[in-house]
């Protein structure tokens, strides 16, 4: 774990503008700065960032947050993760706290292990470009397939020379340990002699998420035939092969924006495809596609489209896999190419254009892909055609959303020309199986918070869905609820923007006058504007209907409490994601003005620091009054249900909150 003080260092150093300003062009728009939306695509900009408050909101997709936020949504990264990214831009060093003896070696191990693989992925580069034989061999190799200068710099392609030692005994010199060399896989240590693994091959270099050389993937260039054409380093501590998707970093901002992940077989297709302008594309690599890859990409996107090479066998083959995919509750489509062409050869011989409609028009969904290709196959053999129905009904069995398996059902039940009851009725018995096996199938441990409420298995306990109109109470408006929601909003809006502020508040005060009759006179009181907000909610008892801002708001005074000068600033890095969520929310509304360029055309909106006193006793008293409504209406429901029992305690009650109304009524008629 990262220590707190080392959290705080990085919060305290970072600036939010600068931040961003490394992936989004930024334009000063009064205090604060303006940009295109870097998560949706517009031609306006809607994405605000105040170096003021150190928040960010897009308010064309209504993300927004601290500067890890910005991190977590922009470069996907885990908290952690954002974190250090923070400490490396600022020259931070990071404490990690809890760590044992053990855990700490690790950690070292792993760090040395980082340190080898960015050493080898400069090296194999500088050996590509700046020796004869890298220029020879290597450069024009890649040249000759057709990448460009900014493909091979932006896939950190290299070369590895073709002699026995040359990387290793560099790395040596440099001061690397062969026992680091050893555990990446560059180095081959055997006995007192040691060797490079990747002798004679161009070299890519295999990146996580945030962008760190984890491997490489070594192909040879001669055609020796006993000799494997791609060689990929082992696993190591740092490279697991089944968590790691070739091509992710340079590929999650647009599959994130496109919203669909292009899913091919190998470093060259990633390249070519991206070369040719189509980005959003990762490969697993030689590999079975795994679960855990497909979380990866399940992070950005729920739609896939896996890319098949122009021959069947392969593609037969491949199609087995993919009901991993849909158990993760993903959406499947596939796309073959033609007889002999695989993505790179295809991509190559064609413009983005033409490659953009080719993957529309051919791109089908996978169930009826599967459906179609299966009935092929069984045409005039009603053995195999029962077997190909079971088939699909497993891939259909996978997917956690049952209206989706319903709407597949009907599909394939037309597809394959057979009635949609025989369907259902194996798949119930399929999924009846599965359910007493929960290694296989069902797949809701994996699909997260995905599709919840919709899936498999509680529907005998859901409550039938007229439930909730009959408990709604008719007479009571649903914008009622939303008039409560506001005024809570507003609390918290006010406790975050001024809850520290000293002011004068007036107030009336029940008092006998001479005669002996009660009048309201008015007194000014000077408070603070969270513990006059507090006082006077704890008044009534009241407490907050929406649960965030119940939250929100204890955190808040018991902070203003704690420490009177609480920086709102570092609030919002201290609370969790959804708070500093809804945070951000409030505190940009009025920043959307922003965005008009209104300074320009000498509109000022108000300032709302003036008459803050006021604003706090408005909302207050409007809150208390809308309660005492709800609680007068609640009793007059009680009465109206008990008519032969004339309860003397909730009469009483009602006259109680309706002397209350009244007195609350005046002095918000006053403060109005
Ligand atoms: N691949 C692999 N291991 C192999 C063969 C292929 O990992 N033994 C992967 C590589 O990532 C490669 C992709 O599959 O990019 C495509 O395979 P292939 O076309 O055979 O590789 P190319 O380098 O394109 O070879 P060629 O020039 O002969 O097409
Ligand atoms: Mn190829």
């Amino acid at each position: 774990m990262i220590s707190k003080s080392s959290i705080d260092t990085v919060f305290e150093a970072s600036r939010l503008e600068e931040v961003i300003g490394d992936f989004v062009q930024l334009k000063k728009a009064g205090s604060n700065y303006k940009g295109l939306s870097p998560f949706s695509d517009e031609r306006s900009p809607s994405f605000v960032v105040s170096p003021v408050k150190q928040i960010w909101k897009d308010f064309s997709s209504g993300k927004g947050g601290n500067v890890v936020a910005f991190l977590m949504e922009h470069e996907h990264f885990t908290y952690p993760e954002a974190i250090k990214y923070l400490a490396r831009k600022y020259g931070i060093e990071i404490e990690e706290t809890e760590q044992t003896n053990e855990e700490k070696e690790k950690q070292d191990t792993r760090e040395s292990l980082y340190l080898v693989s960015e050493f080898a992925n400069t090296h194999f580069q500088k050996v590509m470009h700046k020796t004869d034989a890298g220029q020879a061999i290597g450069l024009s190799y890649f040249k000759e397939r057709g990448f460009t200068p900014e493909t091979i710099k932006a896939f950190g392609l290299g070369y590895s020379l073709d002699e026995w030692q040359g990387f290793s005994d560099e790395a040596l010199k440099k001061g690397y340990k062969l026992e680091f060399l050893e555990k990446t896989g560059l180095t081959i240590v055997k006995g007192e002699k040691y060797f490079d693994r990747f002798k004679g091959r161009v070299m890519f270099p295999i990146q996580s998420m945030s962008g760190r050389v984890l491997g490489f993937g070594g192909r040879i260039l001669t055609n020796d035939k006993k000799a494997a054409k791609y060689m990929n380093s082992p696993e190591s501590e740092i490279y697991y092969k089944s968590k790691v998707l070739y091509g992710i970093y340079h590929a999650k901002q647009s599959i994130a924006k496109e919203d669909n992940c292009f899913l091919v077989e190998g470093y060259t297709d990633v390249i070519q495809f991206h070369q040719t302008g189509i980005t959003n594309v990762v490969s697993s690599s030689g590999t079975a596609l795994t679960p855990e890859q497909i979380r990866l990409i399940n992070r950005l996107t729920k739609n896939i489209t896996v890319l098949f090479d122009g021959d069947a066998a392969g593609m037969r083959a491949s199609i087995r896999g993919i009901d991993l995919i849909l158990e993760q509750g993903m959406n499947v489509r596939v796309c073959s190419f033609p007889q002999g062409e695989d993505p790179d050869s295809f991509a190559r011989q064609n413009t983005e254009e033409e490659l953009r409609t080719y993957l529309e028009e051919n791109a089908k969904d996978f169930i009826q892909f599967k459906a179609g290709l299966l009935v092929q196959d069984a045409k005039n053999d009603p053995i195999k055609k029962a077997e190909t129905i079971r088939d699909i009904i497993q891939s259909i069995s996978k997917i956690p959303d049952r209206i989706k398996q319903e709407v597949y059902l009907q599909e394939c039940a037309r597809i394959m020309d057979i009635s949609e009851s025989v369907l259902f009725s194996s798949l119930a018995q399929m999924g009846s199986k599965d359910s007493k096996k929960p290694s296989s199938g069902g797949g809701n441990s994996n699909s997260g918070s995905y599709g919840g409420g919709g899936s498999y298995g509680g529907s005998s306990q859901e409550p039938p869905p007229d439930f909730f109109e009959v408990i709604r109470n008719e007479d009571q408006p649903n914008n009622k609820v939303d008039v409560q929601y506001l005024l809570e909003r507003k609390i918290i809006e006010i406790l975050l923007l001024y809850g520290n502020r000293e002011e004068d508040f007036e107030d009336l005060i029940l008092k006998e006058n001479d005669k002996g009759d009660l009048e309201l006179e008015p007194v000014v009181q000077q408070a603070k504007v969270f513990e006059k907000i507090f006082l006077d909610l704890q008044e009534d008892e009241m407490q907050f209907g929406n649960e965030t801002f119940k939250t929100l708001y204890y955190t808040i005074i018991d902070k203003l409490n704690q420490n009177p000068d609480f920086v709102l600033e570092q609030f919002v890095n201290t609370v969790d994601m959804h708070l500093s969520q809804e945070i951000t929310s409030i505190l940009m509304e009025d920043e959307r003005h922003t965005l008009h360029d209104w300074e320009r055309n000498n509109i000022f909106p108000k300032s709302k620091t003036e008459g803050v006193a006021q604003l706090v006793s408005e909302t207050i008293l409007s809150l208390r009054c809308f309660l005492i409504d709800q609680k007068v209406k609640e009793f007059q429901q009680v009465t109206l249900e008990n008519k032969h029992d004339t309860n003397r305690n909730i009469l009483e009650e009602v006259k109680d909150y309706y002397g209350l109304k009244m007195l609350l009524s005046r002095k918000l008629t006053r403060v109005l």
